[in-house]
């Protein structure tokens, strides 16, 4: 399978501060791809390198076969229409209703209403929120505007979808329910997808075809569920033992 997603050799530091160290992988097309690793190890830096919102000092990135490394923001403007990033706060537009924000991105685009009014629906049915069209985000918990985010992204019809810890900050049974849209997202329409996240139980393992741990700026782990659970790497052993442990705590109070 070729890759749709593809890192070489990516360095990338902030001042003094090596966040992204020499790091390669590739995600396969119509995979779903989780990078894991602990708070402030660079997964979003990670993420918002695939859409070019920053360029590495180092490295090259692949993406649907085009080197987006020096690309203009003309030329970006295309690769970030086709692979759209969800952000962890869902970034809605708080004046606008879910269907507005869901809208959004098609109004410049030569679209008519009635399309975009039928895209609209469309996509909130896909993501099973037809009935929060009317509300205003700030009526909504954090997982629905996750949802609407999700919705949004769709709207663009892209061919890859980009999370950033979709499951950070929600209860357990919304973190199912967004782990089943993402499977969904994969399944039913064929999407390559990449999904950051500190959280194996409740996110990386419903959802991931493969996995990798960031750490200290490398992959110590690629490769896919099953061979993390059995990695003797100590990193990756740890990672997952503090997982299992928080996972247990979780259960304990649901
Ligand atoms: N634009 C930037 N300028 C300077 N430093 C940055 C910038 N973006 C990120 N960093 C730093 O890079 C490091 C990695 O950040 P990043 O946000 O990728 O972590 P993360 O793995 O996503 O963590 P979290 O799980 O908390 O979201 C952090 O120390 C952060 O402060
Ligand atoms: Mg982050």
């Amino acid at each position: 399978m070729p890759y749709f997603i593809e890192f070489i050799d990516v360095y990338k530091s902030f001042g003094d501060r090596t966040i992204l160290d020499g790091v390669s992988f590739g995600v396969e097309k119509g995979e779903t791809f989780a990078i894991l690793g602990p708070s402030g190890v660079g997964k979003t830096v990670m993420l918002t390198h695939v859409v070019g919102l920053l360029k590495p000092d180092k490295g090259r990135i692949i993406v649907d076969g085009q080197d987006i490394t020096e690309m203009n923001e003309r030329a970006l403007a295309d690769i970030r229409r086709k692979v759209q990033l969800v952000f962890q706060s869902g970034a809605l537009f708080d004046s606008l209703t879910v269907a507005e924000n869901v809208a959004f991105p098609l109004n410049d685009t030569n679209l008519g209403t009635d399309e975009i009014d039928r895209r609209v629906e469309e996509k909130l049915q896909l993501v099973e929120i037809s009935d929060l069209a009317g509300l205003m985000p700030s009526e909504l918990s954090t997982g629905m505007k996750r949802a609407v985010a999700i919705a949004r992204a769709l709207a663009a019809e892209p061919q890859a979808i980009l999370y950033d810890e979709p499951t950070t900050m929600v209860d357990p049974l919304m973190s199912q329910t967004i782990n089943k849209l993402i499977r969904k997202m994969q399944h039913q329409l064929g999407l390559t997808q990449m999904v950051v996240t500190h959280d194996i139980a409740n996110c990386a393992e419903k959802v991931a075809d493969h996995v990798a741990l960031l750490h200290q700026g490398k992959f110590v782990f690629n490769g896919t569920m099953k061979q993390l659970y059995a990695s003797d790497h100590p990193v990756a052993k740890e990672f997952v033992e503090e997982d299992l442990i928080r996972f247990e705590k979780e259960q304990e109070f649901a």
